[in-house]
């Protein structure tokens, strides 16, 4: 075992756990201590991660059960939708998937709310596995129970609240990952840090060298640390009534400009400039020194990340930015640092402030 394993609790008590291995051989003993042997399960992986890992997969499954399918569906954003729902349904119909079988989540974020929310749908809900392939996927989208697909042009706006049985992640599946997509995840796990926990923002940025050797025992160690953090926030907050919106610092500028950049930026990349934004704004109100607004920068810096984003006028951000669904009442809900490791939410961060923030990211 690379890390012990994370048991993550709701309503105080245990409710899944998240298995953080080497590779995938513990997969049938973490199915077996679950009581999900012997189910039939569909393995659900996208067109770049199935060829990849899904054998490797399936042939760990067969060890615990004689049923197992595989619905394949083409990579990217662009198919997290209804239609391939549709697909998937298609497919667990075809292959007798009842009400005690079990969904497989095989790949990254798109794959798991994607899985997540079939699961949630099909036959009114039947239970579902994690296994994601990407750091950001193992750090943020399958820890919190949060499902669902675009439609048409909205981003997640059809999904569920729905706990997966158990999280497995091999960090030998981060070997493949391209470097702009670790890079993301790094990105979030930068925010987890100064949201809540300085030394954790502190150990990531002082130990990006053997970070970005993709040394598995570290790897292991920080996306635990991540995944704990994670999983006490929205443990305390499950449906984000107050302080699982602090998991949104960088998100409010983030979402106009990748938005604006129509999306030719990735999220992680989107987020990491709304981390500049968001320390601009609290820099201005004295909540943040020149110091620690440096140590933020460096920190996005020394994983590759974009401190700010070129040929976009201030003013449009501005407007992307007010328009994002976190606008509650007309206010803005902003969420600013109080010094490296702690977070707040603001509702009366002004235009003037937002251009100061969004200023900063402008070239
Ligand atoms: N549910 C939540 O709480 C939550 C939180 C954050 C993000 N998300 C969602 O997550 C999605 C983004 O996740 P993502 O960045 O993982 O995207 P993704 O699933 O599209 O993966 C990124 C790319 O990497 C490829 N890939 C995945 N694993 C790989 C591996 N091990 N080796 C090589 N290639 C691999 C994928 O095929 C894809 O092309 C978005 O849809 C976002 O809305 C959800
Ligand atoms: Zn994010």
């Amino acid at each position: 075992m690379a890390e012990e394993k994370l048991l993550v609790k709701r309503d105080g008590d245990f409710c899944y756990p998240i298995y953080f291995e080497n590779d995938f051989s513990f997969l049938p003993q973490a199915l077996s201590d679950e009581g999900l042997a012997g189910k039939n399960m569909c393995i659900v992986s996208d067109s770049t991660v199935a060829p990849l890992y899904a054998d490797q997969v399936k042939t760990e499954l067969l060890k615990v059960t004689d049923q197992v399918c595989q619905f394949t569906f083409p990579a990217g954003e662009a198919h997290k939708n209804l239609d391939t729902i549709q697909d998937l349904f298609q497919c667990l119909i075809e292959n007798g998937l009842d009400r005690k079988s079990l969904v497989v989540a095989l790949g990254g974020g798109v794959t798991g709310d994607l899985s997540g929310f079939g699961a949630a749908a099909y036959l009114r809900g039947i239970d579902f596995i994690q296994i994601p392939t990407t750091l950001l996927a193992q750090v943020d989208s399958s820890v919190g129970g949060k499902t669902g697909v675009d439609f048409r042009q909205f981003k997640n706006m059809v999904g569920a609240f729905h706990q997966p049985r158990l999280v497995y992640m091999s960090m030998a599946t981060l070997q493949t990952l391209p470097e702009r997509e670790f890079c993301c995840g790094m990105g979030e796990i930068l925010k987890t840090g100064l949201i809540c926990d300085k030394a954790f923002f502190d150990f990531v940025c002082s130990n990006y060298e053997v970070i970005r050797t993709m040394d598995p025992k570290m790897l292991a160690i920080m996306i635990r640390r991540c995944c704990a953090i994670k999983a006490g926030v929205v443990e305390r907050d499950p449906k984000e009534q107050g302080e699982r919106a602090l998991l949104n610092l960088g998100h409010t500028v983030g979402h106009a400009v990748e938005k604006l950049m129509d999306f030719h930026l990735l999220h992680g990349q989107c987020v990491g400039i709304g981390l500049v934004a968001a320390a601009a704004i609290s820099r201005e109100r004295g909540l943040l020194t020149d110091a620690e607004y440096e140590q933020i920068c460096h920190g996005l810096e020394v994983y590759h990340l974009p401190l700010y984003v070129e040929g976009l006028s201030p003013e449009d951000i501005l407007a992307a930015t007010k328009k994002d669904k976190k606008m509650e009442q007309g206010q803005i809900k902003f969420i600013l640092m109080d010094g490296l490791g702690k977070s707040f939410i603001d509702k009366t961060v002004t235009d003037q402030e937002l251009l100061v923030g969004i200023r900063a990211i402008c070239r």
